[in-house]
């Protein structure tokens, strides 16, 4: 799948520019502070309805506008496909594909995937659990919508039981609410831990595989995925079920007691080793970013596997963060599907890689 064209009108700091890209590689180079994440950004936000890095809608909004819309000509499934996403201050969302106004954010996932790397990710494996727990539901988010729903429903119940745990002490009566919750919960959870558990499995093979050619073949990476301890993940979900509703029933007492939620699928992590040791322990620096590289172009090849079609790959400024050899691997990694990379210094890359080079100034492509 590649997206030809895009057109970002009041989207952060571009006022109204359209851009049309090559089907392989697009290097996007500038200075610092013009608009190279922002464009990343644009594509990222286009393929699920959402900023890898903003915290609200209204962050992608240019400062001087009051309606945004980011527009993409993308091929994929080997048709052509017009999607819209529009938004303002005081207007709700609007998402169209082919003129036809979608129901679900999910639709536009069924239409452009994204792999976004950016350097914060190469902290992926010393960050805590959360960081990873966060890769694993972003990958798998776009990969299944029924994923996406049971996340949404499971945060929505934690956040809720949460709560009702806190207020207990004023309020002793919330506490009946909580055998609802308790199996709302362990039915979304248990979606969660079948899904990842299968997703994880795959990511160890094809992690290990890159990690290792990345090495030249001197370290074994493992991956391996943890989750409530007394379940068994390759279980099927109704059986997963079960052994969430147990887990809770003897943490019960535990949880009156902390008042915090002990039990469910929300603690998750994935256990990374290089050669046996733990990598968040005792991997080096290069270590640990050459297996963050590794599980995120295994995103890569599993999205490719599942989907049929190569997902766009967005490379935001990673390559000046690693060493020269790991460049070359990425470099030479990276074919196969339509890549965005962005870099600062010049468009030394453009002259290594086929494609077209995008100069950012201030907001405006000066595409040559
Ligand atoms: N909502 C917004 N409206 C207008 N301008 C914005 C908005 N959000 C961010 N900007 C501006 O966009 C610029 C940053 O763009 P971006 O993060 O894409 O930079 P970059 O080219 O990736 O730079 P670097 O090389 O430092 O990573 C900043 O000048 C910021 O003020
Ligand atoms: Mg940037």
């Amino acid at each position: 799948m590649q997206i030809d064209k895009l057109r970002l009108q009041n989207f952060r700091n571009y006022e109204d520019e359209t851009f049309c890209f090559h089907p392989l590689c697009n290097v996007i180079y500038g200075d610092n502070a013009q608009g190279k994440t922002n464009l990343l950004e644009a594509i990222a936000y286009l393929s699920c309805g959402r900023s890898p890095r903003a915290r609200s809608e209204k962050e992608l909004l240019r400062f001087e506008g009051d309606g945004a819309k980011v527009s993409g000509s993308i091929g994929s499934r080997q048709r052509e496909f017009q999607v819209e996403i529009g938004f303002g201050r005081a207007m709700r969302r609007k998402i169209s594909i082919n003129k036809v106004p979608a129901k679900k954010t999910s639709e536009l996932a069924a239409v452009l995937s994204t792999v976004y790397f950016c350097p914060d990710d190469l902290m992926l494996i010393r960050e805590g659990a959360a960081a990873r727990r966060r890769f694993l539901d972003e990958a798998l988010r776009q990969l299944l919508p029924r994923y996406e729903e049971a996340l949404l429903e499971y945060n929505r119940l934690y956040e809720h039981k949460t709560r009702i745990l806190r207020d207990s002490e004023e309020k002793p009566s919330l506490l009946q609410l909580l055998p609802e919750f308790n199996e709302g919960m362990a039915r979304a959870g248990a979606l969660l831990i079948h899904y990842r558990a299968r997703y994880c499995e795959k990511l160890a093979t094809f992690a290990a595989q890159v990690h290792s050619e990345c090495s030249g073949g001197k370290e074994a990476l493992s991956v391996c995925y943890e989750t409530v301890s007394t379940v068994d993940p390759f279980a099927s979900p109704q059986e997963i079920y079960l052994h969430l509703i147990e887990h809770q029933r003897s943490h019960e007492k535990a949880e009156l007691a902390s008042r915090l939620c002990l039990s469910g699928p929300h603690k998750d992590d994935l256990v990374i080793s290089i050669n046996g040791s733990l990598a968040k322990s005792f991997g080096s620096q290069g270590q640990t970013r050459t297996a963050a590289l590794a599980l995120k172009l295994a995103e890569r090849e599993i999205m490719g596997e599942t989907i049929g079609e190569m997902p766009v790959l967005l490379l935001d400024d990673v390559l000046s963060e690693l060493d020269p050899r790991r460049q070359e691997f990425v470099l030479s990694r990276i074919g196969g599907g339509q890549v965005f990379i962005t870099c600062c210094e010049d468009d030394r890359l453009g002259t290594m890689l086929t494609g077209k080079v995008f100069h950012i100034s201030n907001g405006h492509s000066l595409s040559r």
